[in-house]
């Protein structure tokens, strides 16, 4: 098949992480006989300070001609969360432009890595869920107000909104093991109410297989890490699906592991790792690259139909893992970024 990819490397160890991608999008390419046209695009705090602007018009024109896009991440100290422009600005207006509601974030734990955890190891057996957060909406998107003394930011949410993201949540949970969380705070905040009662609603309607249960996010913070393999699909607003996975990432081992699709109503994504820009790391060449080869593997799953190919990198992550190739997250003798993705190219080519 032939694909139009585009690369937005952005901030920080982004590029470092899209060179891999890149590296292993050609190597399936060649594997498998694909054609696939890899066109970079600017965004975040390198595209301010090359343009002004966080997304350029013809960044968000090429991923609109694209199949799909693998970004790396956006954000630094060289761009203070106070200027009127910021990084993050370019993420959030290409999830909205693209129309991405639904963030699959999968969380699974290695074997080979579950010491790198603080959890118990007898925890992490059997962890494997997939959070679904909603996008484009909540908190994140409301009107936000500033005064020298005063500020607020706009939490609103309408039930299409809730609706569409818990469809997707619920046909993810009918192919798994069928268990539904939604998080909400619906205790206190109305947005939340209405979550609840929508989600309710649709599994009733829509989903009567599934087995649904709603969680307060405070409750469902401290389960992540009490009892992990307890969840299969977790549904949530944006900021909570924020903050829950990047604490589900201590599961993992290192957030460097893991991996997203945001996805809308058609076939295009947007994937990327679901880490930031490690300032505290970039340019030293030992970011782990790992989240962003299985974003490489949704990708291929989700926006080019490549279901094979999607596994057998999956698969030759997992081997690259077991043969303990661990970047210094994950690992005190700590392989290369490069190092680390040559282990899952000899592993993908022995995949046959
Ligand atoms: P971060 O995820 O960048 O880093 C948190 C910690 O995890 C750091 O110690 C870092 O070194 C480590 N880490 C992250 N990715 C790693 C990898 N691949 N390999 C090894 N270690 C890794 O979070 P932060 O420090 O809070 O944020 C830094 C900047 O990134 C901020 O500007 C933030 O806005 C931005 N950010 C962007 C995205 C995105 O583009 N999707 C996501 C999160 C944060
Ligand atoms: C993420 C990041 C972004 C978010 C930031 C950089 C805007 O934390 O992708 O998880 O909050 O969505
Ligand atoms: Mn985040």
């Amino acid at each position: 098949m032939r694909a139009l990819i585009a690369l937005l490397p952005g901030d920080g160890i982004g590029p470092e992480v899209i060179d891999e991608g890149a590296r292993l999008l050609r190597a399936v390419a060649e594997r498998s006989r694909h054609e696939f046209q890899l066109e970079k695009g600017a965004i975040g705090g390198t595209a301010i300070d090359a343009t002004g602007t966080p997304l350029p018009d013809s960044t968000l024109a090429l991923c609109r001609r694209a199949d799909a896009v693998l970004l790396g991440a956006v954000g630094g100290p060289k761009w203070a969360p106070s200027a009127p422009v910021r990084p993050e600005q370019g993420l959030l207006a290409l999830r909205k432009e693209l129309g991405l509601f639904a963030n699959l974030r999968p969380v699974t734990v290695h074997p080979r890595v579950a010491s790198a955890s603080p959890v118990k190891a007898e925890l992490l057996a059997d962890v494997d869920f997939v959070v679904v957060r909603e996008l484009t909406g909540g908190i994140y998107f409301g009107e936000k107000t500033r005064t020298a003394d005063s500020a607020s930011d706009l939490c609103s949410y309408t039930a299409d909104e809730v609706r569409r993201v818990v469809r997707v949540a619920a046909r993810l949970a009918q192919k798994r093991r069928r268990r539904l969380t939604s998080v909400d705070k619906a205790n206190v905040l109305e947005t939340s109410r209405l979550w609840r009662d929508v989600t309710s609603q649709v599994v009733q309607d829509e989903f009567p297989d599934l087995q649904l249960e709603h969680v307060l996010v405070d409750s469902c913070a401290m389960l992540l890490v009490q009892r992990p393999s307890r969840f299969d699909v977790v549904v949530t607003e944006n900021m909570f699906g924020d903050i829950l996975t990047d604490e589900a990432a201590v599961l993992a081992g290192s957030i460097g592991l893991l991996p997203s699709a945001s996805l809308g109503d058609g076939q295009k994504g947007v994937y990327e790792p679901i880490h930031g820009s490690a300032p505290d790391i970039a340019g030293k060449g030992i970011a782990n690259p790992y989240g962003t080869l299985l974003s490489v593997a949704m990708l291929l799953r989700h926006s080019l139909g490549l279901a094979e190919e999607a596994r057998a990198v999956e698969r030759a992550v997992h081997v690259a893992i077991e043969q303990g190739v661990l970047t210094p997250d994950l690992s005190q003798k700590g392989a290369t970024t490069r190092e680390a993705t040559d282990a899952v190219l000899t592993a993908l080519q022995q995949e046959r």
